[in-house]
């Protein structure tokens, strides 16, 4: 369903790792709901992706899966998770026993022989280039991918070698838009981008920032539309003066 989306209609993707959540935005009729990783930052208070365990994301994805959303339900291979082919299966059928519809895994080429043996086990593959959070460490934070011609050139082929192996599409995070530009119109399946200019496909964004729940750090690439942080203290301020 989401990859014959490709040029009929923009793909509305978000991040939910509770049950209110994803039943809230399932109601809204978005197509692709994601247990992110993310909830290592939003949720559980980590300082990166890095330490979230699968443990800690298969409660999460049970939590969402019990609003039974009528959206695609994809969850994060957590760092680690897959750092074999036999592992990546392993983990990817404990997050469909959890409830996830699809998983999702970051790398290209470095992770196909992971892909191919998580789609050849019969679970949909969403694929993750550009800027690779569970790599932050080694990245050096979080910076733009894709200025370099290398760097281009190796996004190119990554993005060609994932819809090679079968994924339904592929998630481009803070891709300088130009190239993200170039992967959308040369690839068949499409690109949802997160921090990545206006020509992907689809895009993706860490509800958190689209809400304002998370007021603390606010991405560059986000403009939120509620200030939920303010509404809620503003609340709680008001029900304390009612006491
Ligand atoms: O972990 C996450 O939430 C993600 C998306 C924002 C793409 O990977």
């Amino acid at each position: 369903m989401i990859q014959g989306m490709k040029g009929r209609e923009r793909i509305a993707a978000l991040t939910a790792y509770d049950y209110p959540t994803a039943k809230l935005l399932d109601e809204t009729g978005i197509p692709l709901i994601l247990v992110g990783d993310s909830l290592g930052m939003v949720v559980l208070g980590y300082p990166d992706t890095t330490h979230v365990t699968m443990t800690e994301m298969e409660h999460h994805v049970r939590a969402a899966a019990r609003a039974k959303p009528r959206a695609l339900l994809a969850a994060d291979l957590p760092f680690h998770s897959y750092e074999t082919a036999e592992t990546a299966v392993a983990n990817s059928r404990r997050l469909v026993a959890a409830g996830a519809e699809a998983v999702k895994a970051e790398g290209g080429r470095s992770i196909l022989a992971q892909v191919r043996a998580i789609i050849a086990a019969g679970i949909p593959f969403l694929g993750h280039l550009g800027m690779l959070p569970q790599h932050v460490r080694e990245q050096g934070g979080y910076h733009i991918k894709g200025c370099r011609e290398e760097e281009r050139q190796a996004l190119l082929a990554d993005a060609a070698a994932l819809t090679e192996a079968g994924a339904f599409a592929i998630v481009l995070e803070l891709v300088t838009p130009p190239v993200a530009n170039e992967i959308t119109e040369r690839i068949s399946i499409p690109t949802i981008g997160i921090g990545s200019g206006p020509d992907c496909d689809g895009q993706i964004l860490v509800i958190h920032d689209l809400v304002g729940t998370y007021p603390w750090f606010t991405p560059r690439h986000v403009k939120p539309r509620l200030n939920a942080a303010e509404l809620m203290s503003g609340a709680v301020a008001e029900w304390r003066r009612s006491l």
